[in-house]
């Protein structure tokens, strides 16, 4: 199969370099040898890890077998690689012929000796600091595309770089975004037939998604496909116009286009060279409260759907809706795996996601058409999915903005499953699953504004803050779960699981040596069974892990790599759950194991935090709630809930500047701390609600039991 389709490419390829051409002779034409597509026969490079999820099919599954369940008790570290960036670190690298690829935090690029660790070159795109608050989610990137000697990274500030592999010289650089809106890139590209395919972020934030195709040798952009319609009667010139106008344009209300409507492309793709199908899937609404993006609701297409298309053209081939008119941040942006499973005893060439919703869906990857989808944790804004139409039960009750009422979600927006990646082994027939259990309240924002910076959700985040009872604290805390599952997409079941302390774990790998591998939220990377779940192996990691390990061979020998970092939105965001998994050092690295590793890390350990003076409450009542609603609008995704902080970023409890107007004011007007991501909040924030949120930190500081010993 792969020996006919490679041909099928290679003469398509030559026809292009024939008709792009400009005078065509004989010789040209003999010496232009086209390159076979490596990554469409990428089975046959085991020892490589040639695109984001291995193989095009996405299946995170390597055929190494000499590190397997026999062995992997003596795994030991044989190089770790240490980051200059200290923020969430989520990059899957990419390793081709013994050179590993990866990215860090603020999109910077580094090429690493896979077999000693030694850095070979670092680009860094000089991210500037005020693109920060244009993201949901901290300043991730999840790693790079390889395509004949060269490499692709989109960054945090919507560029999309081509760099030459050897050296990490720019080939091409080209902005993909309108830098006037909050768009973002965290995702990786992927290459598919030359062509560099990248989506973005922003609909937290108020954009208007879409995925480009850019030539990868020059950079020019071949094809655009928007997810939503835009303003009605204006056509786009892209290539969603036709399918927008008929199917899409109808099921929208309102005056989305003004906000931007969402459907981003924030991250998976996945591509089927047979059917020449690309898959792309397509993120939440924005904002997320439907009342107000669509009043008077409609299906809201393309929100929270896996579309299909020609990745020549851009062309719509078919798409599915997993939650029609979303609005409880349900996307179907999590990874999408390619296989062929033998169903009710036919053979079925499917797709399967599980995404943040809870349920596992097994498509017909051919015609987009439901085979099935069973909840693969408990939910309650669903009954079930119907397997006519394809469209979900919803509960009458979890549509808060019609109901007026908080509605509890399980799962909540962090989802039961993120994009922290799953795996598949055709060995077990098994998806493995980063699988998490976070409800979330939503509730309308009765005082919804557009903001100019920061999130725009439509949901008051100050409404279902923490509460202040320890009790009710303690509930929700332990209430949020994680764990490892291994769940069988044929029979729809799980199999097995294995457990840990806290959600936001890692990706997994699968391996033909038997096993599976993760990193936690803690910081343990373990190895586990395949086939039952029992745990052969681990590593204490010092931080946490959210990024997906991977494996490759250099020499006959084989390697396994993670990248460690804690960091992301629920570092960020979560308060008091996420500081559950421990407050862990800022560090970030690349640790790579072998079984014959002599490598030890340095000891570390977390800064401590220290209350240098217990400042003195000032303000009415009225005022320091007014500060904290504040707060819940736009410190509170950076900051950490109820300005407790897991550590990634300040906890501004402990802030020297809660003691000093001028200094305050200076950080959080005017963004004295802009160059690194700390943006001045002036044009959004009047001078007295900037210390009304002063006012609040301080009374949330007066609560630390080191300032009650003190006073
Ligand atoms: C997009 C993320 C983001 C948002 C939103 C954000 N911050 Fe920050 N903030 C940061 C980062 C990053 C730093 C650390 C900067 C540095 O390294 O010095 C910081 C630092 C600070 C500091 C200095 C803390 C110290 O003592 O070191 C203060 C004060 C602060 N932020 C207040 C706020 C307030 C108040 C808001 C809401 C109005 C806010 N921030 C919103 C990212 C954010």
């Amino acid at each position: 199969m792969h020996i006919r389709l490679s041909h099928a490419v290679i003469v398509a390829t030559a026809a292009f370099a024939v008709s792009s051409c400009q005078t065509p002779d004989k010789a040209v034409m003999t010496t232009v040898a086209p390159p076979p597509d490596r990554i469409v026969a990428a089975e046959n490079e085991p020892q490589n890890w040639l695109s984001h999820g291995r193989t095009y099919s996405e299946q995170r599954f390597s055929p190494l077998a000499a590190i397997n369940s026999g062995n992997v008790a003596g795994l030991k570290l044989a190089w770790s690689y240490e980051f200059d960036t200290r923020r969430g670190q989520e990059a899957t690298p990419l390793v081709v012929d013994g050179v590993m690829y990866t990215t860090s935090a603020w999109s910077k690029v580094q090429a690493i000796d896979a077999v000693t660790g030694k850095l070979l070159w670092q680009y860094d795109p000089e991210v500037p600091g005020e693109s920060a608050v244009n993201g949901c989610c901290d300043v991730v990137n999840r790693g790079v595309a390889y395509w004949e000697g060269k490499l692709f990274v989109g960054t945090f500030d919507g560029r999309l770089i081509a760099l030459d592999a050897r050296t990490g010289a720019v080939l091409w650089s080209t902005l993909t975004v309108d830098p006037s809106k909050p768009y973002t890139i965290t995702g990786a590209p992927r290459v598919v037939k030359g062509k560099v395919l990248i989506g973005n972020g922003g609909a937290e934030l108020g954009v208007r998604g879409y995925i480009s195709a850019y030539d990868a040798r020059t950079g020019k952009m071949a094809w655009r496909f928007y997810t939503v319609p835009g303003e009605p009667g204006v056509k786009d010139g892209a290539a969603s116009d036709a399918i927008l106008e008929k199917l899409a344009g109808p099921t929208w209300k309102g005056e989305w286009w003004k906000l931007g409507g969402g459907g981003t492309v924030w991250d998976s793709m996945s591509y089927d060279p047979e059917l020449d199908l690309l898959y792309v899937g397509v993120g939440n609404g924005s904002p997320w409260n439907a009342a107000i993006r669509s009043p008077g609701g409609g299906d809201n297409l393309f929100l929270s759907s896996i579309i299909a298309l020609r990745p020549d053209t851009g062309e719509y081939v078919w798409h599915y809706q997993e939650v029609p008119g979303d609005q409880w941040d349900y996307t179907a942006t999590q990874q999408m795996i390619l296989a062929d499973l033998m169903i009710d005893g036919k053979p079925r060439k499917v797709l399967m996601q599980a995404p943040k919703n809870g349920f596992f869906y097994v498509l017909d990857r051919e015609t987009g058409k439901l085979i099935s989808a069973e909840p693969f944790v408990k939910l309650n804004w669903a009954s079930g999915v119907d397997l006519t139409t394809g469209r979900p039960n919803i509960n009458p009750e979890a549509r808060y903005n019609l109901t007026g009422k908080t509605w509890v979600a399980m799962p909540g927006s962090l989802g039961a499953h993120s994009w922290q990646s799953m795996s598949y082994s055709p060995q077990t027939g098994l998806v493995y699953i980063p699988t998490q259990e976070i409800g979330f309240p939503y509730i309308s924002d009765p005082d919804y504004r557009h903001h100019k910076r920061g999130i725009n959700l439509g949901v008051d985040l100050d409404a279902v803050s923490m509460p202040d009872d320890d009790a009710a604290r303690k509930q929700i805390v332990d209430s949020a779960k994680g764990y490892l599952m291994a769940w069988d997409p044929v029979h729809q079941r799980e199999m097995w699981r294995a457990p840990y302390l806290g959600p936001d774990n890692g990706g997994t790998l699968a391996t033909a040596g038997g096993l599976v591998f993760e990193g936690d939220a803690t910081g343990g990377f373990h190895a586990y069974d395949a086939g039952n779940g029992k745990e052969l192996w681990s590593f204490p990691a010092q931080t946490g892990i959210i990024a997906a390990p991977i494996t490759y061979s250099v020499g006959g020998k084989q390697y396994v790599t993670i990248v460690t970092g804690w960091g992301g939105i629920y570092a960020l965001l979560g308060g008091e759950m996420a500081l559950k998994t421990g407050r862990h050092p800022k560090i970030g690295r690349v640790l790579t194991f072998t079984l014959d590793g002599k490598a030890s890390l340095p000891p570390t350990s977390a800064e401590p935090l220290t209350l240098f003076d217990i400042p003195r409450q000032f303000g009415t009542p009225a005022m320091i709630a007014e500060g904290k609603a504040r707060y819940h609008r736009t410190c509170v995704g950076c900051h950490g809930d109820s300005a407790v902080s897991p550590g990634v970023l300040p906890d501004l409890r402990y802030s020297t500047a809660i003691n000093d107007k001028d200094l305050w004011y200076s950080i959080v007007g005017d963004g004295a701390l802009t160059s690194q991501g700390m943006v001045g909040f002036k044009a959004d924030l009047s001078p007295e609600a900037i210390e009304a949120i002063r006012s609040y930190i301080i009374s949330r500081t007066l609560r630390l039991p080191e300032a009650k010993k003190g006073s």
